[in-house]
């Protein structure tokens, strides 16, 4: 049997601190805006927050390029607004994770700017300094490839060596090989948690380990540093002399990794990991990571029951649908068109939140995605500001002109600007972000008009208040907890079907993720006089469940069967 931990029964909020909120009008989102915020989420009913970065970072990835681990960004605030913000969560019940950047530094970190000096520098080894290939030694030294496009590699004019990066070329990797790397990393989360942070989100953590003599590898070098043949020791190492010592949580970030890999992180006798996120049902499927994946029901369906079953009894799963790097879920999942009919977008959104957080693990909630928040258009190369698409605008310019329409088309619906616009708090201009009278950091989603907290706070059939109703049905309840998941109807392509069972009791979950009304007939043996309840449902006049019934356009129905 699994042990008890706070973060299994946990609500998470995801918070992207430069699209949150602005509490000092400079149109850049900061954490006096948070702790003016922490009302709402202590009535949203959440009780722990994942902070993306807010270290000090020159922002060449919105500060997942980190120039100092034990500050704040200047934007955002100073350290005494820190220990404000969580005492304020503290206060509330609402525990902090904070992001942990560890795979690669800003190259304006000092340890890098030290290690750029010179071949003999005593923190050159902290990063993958390597000669070139070629004659004049000027080709990169293998053929990895940065998951922002291009090679990862940089060549350094200096010393005539290129240092390795797979992400931007402002974001060195570190070198975990070395033993003062991972003494630095544990010191960084040692200081955190002694600073009343509870946990670590930890950033591309399957990227830290690297194949001995960094050889080609296939598809762009991926499995060369993905999963590498080190990371269980270290991570095994900083989870005995750090994290251990706390009552923390972590998760990893781990693109890609399969049930069996997970398990590996997250046994709870492997003392690693508590938790990862997987990819499977947000995955892409080009080798830019321009295009989502389509989505098929029956597929994504078939990802979530792997995960259940893999995953019960021996590791934790995460619940998500959205994140800072993703589409919004509604206009991924349901109608990319941000205009949407908005009764449609109220009903579906919630169906999404059913059809998610009914399953077992840690739920996660990224900001805006409570109250039905959508994609925006793209109209020109120019509305987009994440480093991930200039990049690619970049590389199109350089080798192929011609692709420029597709790749716009494409990151309409990948962009990762989709999620960092502006949380919408109210119809004013600019959302009430930021004051009206100031440029905002990023465009505000014109549908704040009408998609807005103030809006939905008012509305008692919005998105917001069926958040809060799920959440406390979520929170302390033994057999969403720890109850078994059993897929109904596997072959449906239309409806997803799940119960969770805990000593003869059961939650059932019946989702309808099509536009159009269907029949469903769920078991022969269901028995229609069984004591059952609805307790959750997107439409107000949902009948009682039977073994037969009519669900309309994105009907989703949560029972408790005795
Ligand atoms: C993770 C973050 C992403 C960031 C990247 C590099 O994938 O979620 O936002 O760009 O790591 O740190
Ligand atoms: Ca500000």
């Amino acid at each position: 049997m699994i042990k008890t931990r706070w973060y299994k029964d946990a609500f998470v909020y995801q918070i992207y601190p430069r699209s949150f909120c602005d509490g000092n009008g400079d149109g850049i989102g900061d954490l006096r805006g948070i702790i003016s915020k922490l009302d709402y989420l202590k009535d949203l009913g959440i009780t722990a927050v994942w902070l993306s970065p807010c270290y000090k970072s020159p922002n060449d990835d919105n500060g997942y390029d980190i120039s100092d681990y034990k500050d704040i960004m200047t934007e955002f605030g100073t350290l005494d607004d820190w220990k404000e913000m969580v005492e304020g969560m503290h206060g509330r019940g609402i525990r902090l994770i904070m992001d942990l950047v560890v795979n690669h530094t800003s190259d304006e970190h000092p340890w890098f700017v030290e290690s750029k000096k010179g071949k003999d520098n005593p923190y050159r080894d902290y990063y993958f300094w390597r000669k070139g290939r070629g004659k004049d030694g000027k080709k990169p030294p293998n053929n990895w490839v940065s998951r922002f496009g291009g090679s990862a590699w940089e060549y350094d004019e200096a010393s005539g060596e290129f240092y390795l990066h797979l992400f931007s070329k402002k974001q060195p990797d570190l070198n975990w090989d070395n033993p003062k790397v991972r003494a630095e990393v544990a010191d960084i989360v040692k200081f955190w948690l002694d600073a009343g942070a509870d946990g670590f989100r930890c950033d591309v953590i399957t990227y830290i380990s690297k194949v001995e003599g960094l050889p080609d590898g296939k598809l762009g070098g991926d499995n060369m540093f993905t999963h590498g043949p080190n990371i269980h020791k270290y991570l095994h190492e900083l989870y005995q002399n750090v994290l251990s010592k706390y009552d923390c949580m972590t998760v990893g970030e781990a693109a890609g990794v399969t049930v069996e890999q997970a398990l590996l992180y997250t046994g709870e006798e492997r003392e690693e990991l508590d938790t990862v996120f997987q990819f499977e049902h947000v995955e892409v499927n080009s080798i830019l990571q321009v295009l989502p994946r389509k989505v098929g029901l029956k597929r994504t369906k078939g990802v979530f029951t792997k995960w259940q079953k893999g995953l019960y009894n021996k590791g934790w799963n995460s619940l998500y649908l959205e994140n800072h790097d993703q589409p919004r879920c509604v206009s991924r999942y349901i109608n990319d068109n941000p205009g949407m009919d908005n009764e449609l977008r109220k009903k579906s959104a919630k169906m999404l939140a059913t059809l998610i957080y009914f399953q077992q693990g840690t739920p996660y909630v990224y900001q805006g995605q409570e109250i039905g928040m959508t994609d925006i258009m793209f109209k020109d190369e120019s509305d987009h500001v994440d480093v991930m698409a200039k990049n690619i605008f970049k590389l199109v310019k350089k080798y192929a002109p011609f692709l420029k329409g597709y790749a716009m088309k494409a990151l309409q619906i990948r962009s990762r600007d989709n999620a960092r616009t502006p949380m919408q708090w109210n119809a004013e201009k600019n959302a009430g972000f930021t004051p009206s009278s100031v440029e905002p950091w990023y465009r505000v989603n014109e549908n704040h008009s009408y998609i807005n907290v103030g809006e939905a706070q008012n509305d008692p059939d919005s998105v917001l208040n069926f958040f809060k109703r799920l959440i406390k049905i979520r929170l302390g309840n033994q057999i969403i907890i720890k109850g078994e998941y059993r897929e109904l109807l596997p072959e449906s392509r239309d409806v997803y079907a799940y119960e969770r069972v805990l000593d003869g009791k059961k939650l059932l979950v019946v989702c309808n993720c099509k536009n159009k009304t269907l029949s469903v007939k769920l078991s022969d043996k269901n028995d229609p006089n069984a004591n059952q309840k609805l307790i959750l449902s997107n439409y107000d006049d949902a009948g009682a469940c039977g073994c037969e019934m009519t669900l309309r356009p994105y009907e989703s129905r949560v029972y408790e069967i005795n």
